[in-house]
């Protein structure tokens, strides 16, 4: 039984692509992966619960691009990891996924990097953390385009960590447990729409774009010693902070926004979206378990599903 781990970002989503830090924290919930005895089959296949979908590896063609006429996302990013076997693969592996895909928590990421160590498992391969990840980024590049691979980063690692693109995870200790509330907006994240969006803009006022990365940048730098002081107070207000350069990006949505405001009215000390926007999650940090309960009922009695997680 393979495993990996979905995730939140802190603070920097975006400006990650683009060569800056981002502060993320791993998630307890974690799609699990394992190989189901498959006789006669002649290629690779993936099934995922609780999605009801199987589908089987769709090679990429030899420039490593999509074949032109297919259209399966899931077959496609299977098959991109498949393919970094440079192996014939006939196995069936069965990932159940706990965490909902399109919400900005990794989900894909760690659906990729569960299959690749159920995988090496099978094949008696012995992988660092950095290594797999750098195969299931091969899937996330089919599902997200352009990613900077902290998603499958984190879901390898879990933990608390920087993460900035071509450089190892900085291990972060925070002093104390930092509580977490995370709302679904009940909107699909769109990442790979949000990443392009912001690609975009960094095309038509780079400047501007860069000094909105420069700020983020310095709010993970005071963020990651804020966990390090076990200083609450401050991390909120950099949350806070960092979604309004979120929101100067338009990667919030009104109902995000209703739902960070509706959290700091409950008690939150401070929240933001988290992962690509534009949808998906948002998170509010709070001083303990029952403001926890009062946030997670406020965000409830908006309609929206929300759940506590420590970090
Ligand atoms: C990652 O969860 C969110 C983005 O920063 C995209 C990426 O880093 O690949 C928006």
């Amino acid at each position: 039984m393979a495993r990996a781990g979905g995730k939140v970002i802190l603070f920097g989503e975006h400006g990650v692509v683009y060569g800056r830090p981002a502060l993320a924290a791993g998630l307890s919930t974690v799609p699990t992966a394992e190989l189901v005895s498959a006789p006669g089959l002649t290629t690779a296949r993936l099934s995922v619960e609780p999605w009801g979908v199987t589908v089987d590896a769709i090679a990429p063609d030899a420039s490593g691009h999509a074949p032109a006429a297919a259209t399966n996302q899931l077959a496609l990013a299977f098959g991109a990891i498949v393919a970094a076997y440079e192996q014939p693969l006939a196995l069936h592996v069965k990932v159940k996924m706990e965490l909902p895909s399109g919400a900005g928590l990794g989900g894909s990421a760690a659906l990729s990097v569960a299959i690749v160590r159920a995988f090496d498992d099978a094949l008696g391969i012995a992988r660092s953390s950095s290594e797999a990840a750098d195969i299931a980024l091969r899937a996330e590049r089919v599902f997200h385009g352009n990613p900077s691979g902290v998603d499958t980063a984190m879901a390898a690692a879990g933990g608390v960590a920087v993460y900035r693109k071509g450089q190892p995870l900085q291990t972060v200790v925070a002093k104390r447990r930092i509580t977490l509330v995370v709302g679904h907006s009940g909107e699909p994240g769109m990442t790979k729409e949000t990443v392009a969006s912001v690609a975009r803009q960094h095309a038509q006022k780079p400047e501007k774009v860069e000094q909105i990365f420069a700020g983020m940048e310095a709010i993970v730098n005071n963020g990651k010693s804020a966990l390090e002081r076990g200083d609450l107070v401050s991390l909120g207000q950099l949350m806070e902070l960092n979604q309004k350069l979120l929101v100067t990006l338009v990667l919030s949505t009104p109902r995000l926004e209703e739902m960070c405001t509706a959290a700091v009215k409950a008690g939150a000390l401070g929240s933001k979206l988290t992962g690509g926007g534009g949808g998906g999650c948002m998170i509010a940090l709070v001083s303990d378990e029952d403001s926890g309960k009062a946030v997670q009922e406020a965000l409830q009695k908006l309609g929206r599903d929300a759940f506590i997680t420590m970090v």
